[in-house]
């Protein structure tokens, strides 16, 4: 039997635009692995992409263009909410499954580490799909920014991806969940607005541990390259300008539990953490 091939696949993966057969060739690709039936090719080198891989699936328009939520009580508007979020996940697994593809010669950890992530966020699209199909509507209705894509674009080496993708926009994402479950809160007696706060839950808590694993691995980057922890400032400063202290309320909890210090949480944070 051949034997699936790292790169390859993750280099396939990556390419696939449609959602289900992306997600049915990364988990055949995942058993594989876990059993350890693959190979690696050490002489290949990554691509650099130049769309994202649901370019062609989904109509990609500018950020400020993609259509806003407004009302949460109507089905249109919980519609568009599901439909960001999913395309918030999606665009997750491409960036777990980019950095195992990218990032080469960190040792099985540092796979097992995204592949665990790009595992959870396919888990994450597919609850959130259900409910969007629930309303009667797909991945895919609606035009989408590729702003995560542009983001690992620009992160070509593991010490900006580490603090842009995980612990900038990720980390952001625990912030951002709290704000949305609240607004939720009100209508919580419809049952699909129930079945949202439930999975947005179960999202918050496992994406407590994909920022906690980009602190491990920005660490480890920051050793590797001889530069201070504090140097993240720099890199969001460079990429997200005047991005902290964050203009809305920082979720201290998750961050304290994903691995930011007390330190980096005064610089963050505009109350206190
Ligand atoms: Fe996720
Ligand atoms: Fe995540």
């Amino acid at each position: 039997m051949a034997l699936m091939e790292l790169y390859s696949t993750l280099e396939t993966l990556l390419t696939i635009s449609e959602p289900k057969e992306k997600i049915r060739l990364f988990r055949e690709f995942y058993d594989a692995y876990r059993r350890g039936e693959i190979s690696r090719d050490v002489t290949s080198i990554p691509i650099i992409f130049a769309t994202p891989s649901y370019h062609g699936y989904c109509k990609v328009i500018d950020p400020q263009d993609v259509p806003r939520r407004t009302k949460l009580y109507t089905p249109h508007g919980q519609i568009l909410l599901l439909h960001a979020i999913a395309h918030i996940e999606y665009s997750a697994i491409d960036l777990a499954l980019d950095a195992v593809y990218r990032f080469r010669g960190l040792g099985e950890a540092f796979e097992e580490d995204w592949l665990v992530v790009a595992d959870d966020e396919v888990r994450h699209f597919e609850m959130i799909v259900t409910l969007l199909e629930e309303l009667g509507s797909y991945y895919g209705a609606f035009p989408v920014h590729d702003a995560l894509f542009e983001a690992s674009q620009r992160t070509l080496d593991l010490y900006e991806r580490m603090a842009v993708v995980p612990r900038y926009l990720e980390a952001n994402g625990l912030d951002a969940t709290p704000l949305i479950l609240r607004k939720l809160e009100p209508f919580q007696n419809d049952p699909i607005i129930q079945k949202i706060i439930a999975a947005l839950h179960v999202i918050l808590e496992e994406e407590v541990d994909h920022v906690r694993k980009g602190d491990v691995w920005f660490e480890y980057a920051c050793k590797q390259e001889n530069k201070e922890l504090l140097s993240y400032f720099e890199i969001i400063e460079k990429h997200y300008p005047n991005s902290f202290p964050r203009k809305v309320d920082v979720n201290c909890d998750a961050r304290k539990r994903a691995g930011f210090d007390h330190n980096e949480l005064a610089k963050i944070s505009l109350n206190r953490c």
